[in-house]
């Protein structure tokens, strides 16, 4: 599908609730399906990558029922495998497009005794898993993959060795498959990264009775133990509400509140960056909902923004915000740079490449090496028609970017939005309106 943006003389008003989170979605839906008993989650993200987890789950003899599909997101129960493990799958488990899927259910499925051949869409085919199959391997799985170490992934499970992990990328897939793994393992498994990603599993586990040991940054799980059944409520994904806060800072006039949003501070990098870049964002911190920190972020229109040096320490907590960040920064005086940003060569697409095209075509100024981005603001941006190579944060950076450049931009595959925020258009279309819900 091709999207035609103009840019927008009205400003964005309003408060709104964007969906639910993405990541918290998945492991919510994940444990409660490894879990002893029926689980309650509510504010679900319904979105491609989620379904494609309630599938999984499905296939491999978890019972999700929906009990109430709302504006706020899906209400499911979800009655677990708990002691008796996964059953075997009849076919090939399809992944689509999420990463985190196929990612963590190695971890989920490398403990039992089943084979499961798990496969993704052409963009999930190309990323690499190895970084999950080799040290899943080391503990005693077994995979075949297809050349290049990429799926499919065949996996057999069986009795695993507990193991000691330094990981060479920080990596919240990566390091979650391992803990998972770890729960079917006698004695610790423990998990060392670069810099600290999404910790959402460490806050969520013991919720499912599973405590897990943090020490700076190294997480461990001790097992063999069996998650209980938790009832989980998914706070607002920040990484969507990212593209509305963009929205709102390059939109002259604009005024928007996002409500409860998960301001876990291994996802907030962007909101810091953006602080130091002199945006004007007011954010209030409000109750902590299963283990994570939420709260509401005021955003309004700025119009001096500065360019700014965006760490590799800092880039797993904006991992997923960089696209959008790199729009803003065409926005801001001066040459904002990311370093350390080689991961989103290995994203839905080549990420680091593709922003780069993207912003030279709307005649803004961007260059790309293997592992940093450069940004030159103040070149004001020119419409284009752009693709967003089937990936939805692509898509819905160019969007935000459709929003103030001159002329028309037409975005193609905009649909890839599905993936985490299928209401993404309509979001923006009510802010612009001031009608929000
Ligand atoms: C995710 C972790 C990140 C992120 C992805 C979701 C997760 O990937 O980019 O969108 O839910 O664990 P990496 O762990 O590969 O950095």
């Amino acid at each position: 599908m091709r999207f035609h943006v103009r840019p927008t003389a009205s400003p964005l008003i309003g408060s709104i609730r964007v969906p639910g989170d993405k990541s918290i979605s998945h492991r919510a839906v994940l444990f409660s399906a490894m879990a002893e008993g029926t689980s309650r989650i509510t504010g679900v993200l319904d979105s491609a990558d989620v379904r494609s987890t309630i599938s999984a789950v499905s296939a491999l003899g978890a019972v999700v029922e929906i009990v109430a599909e709302e504006p706020d997101g899906l209400t499911l129960l979800v009655h677990g495998w708990g002691c008796d493990g996964p059953v075997e799958p009849v076919g090939s488990i399809d992944c689509g497009n999420s990463g985190t899927t196929i990612r963590l259910l190695m971890g989920v499925l490398a403990g039992w005794g089943i084979h499961a051949v798990l496969t993704g869409d052409e963009s999930l085919s190309r990323r690499p898993m190895r970084r999950v199959t080799s040290p899943l391997a080391e503990m005693g799985a077994r995979f075949e993959t297809a050349e290049g170490g990429v799926a499919p992934v065949g996996i057999s499970g069986g009795a695993l060795a507990p193991a000691d992990f330094d990981l060479p990328v920080a990596s919240a897939q990566v390091k979650t498959a391992l803990l998972l793994a770890g729960l079917r393992a006698s004695g610790t498994t423990r998990v060392c990264e670069p810099a600290s990603s999404r910790d959402h599993t460490e806050r969520m586990l013991p919720g499912f009775g599973v405590p897990v040991m943090r020490d700076g940054l190294c997480a461990s799980v001790t097992g063999p133990v069996v998650p209980v059944a938790s009832d989980v409520a998914v706070p607002a994904d920040p990484s969507s509400a990212a593209f509305l806060v963009g929205a709102a800072l390059l939109v002259p006039g604009s005024d928007v509140t996002l409500r409860a949003v998960s301001l876990n501070p291994t996802r907030i990098g962007l909101l810091r960056v953006l602080a130091r870049m002199g945006a004007d964002i007011h954010v209030s911190q409000g109750d902590d909902v299963c283990g994570e920190p939420t709260g509401d972020i005021r955003v309004r229109f700025t119009e001096k923004l500065t360019a700014t040096t965006i760490t590799a320490g800092e880039v797993p907590s904006l991992i997923d915000e960089v696209p959008l960040l790199a729009i803003v920064a065409t926005a801001a005086a001066g040459t904002t740079r990311f370093e350390g940003v080689g991961e989103l060569r290995v994203k839905e697409s080549d990420r680091l490449a593709a922003i780069a095209d993207g912003i030279n075509a709307l005649c803004g100024g961007a260059v790309a090496t293997e592992d940093t981005l450069t940004v030159t603001g103040g070149h004001p941006l020119v419409g284009a028609a752009l693709d967003s190579l089937g990936d939805h944060r692509l898509a819905m950076a160019f969007a935000v970017a459709g929003l103030v450049a001159d002329g028309e931009t037409i975005i193609d595959r905009f649909e890839a939005v599905d993936v985490s925020y299928p209401g993404f258009a309509a979001d923006i279309k009510a802010l612009l309106k001031g009608s929000t819900p």
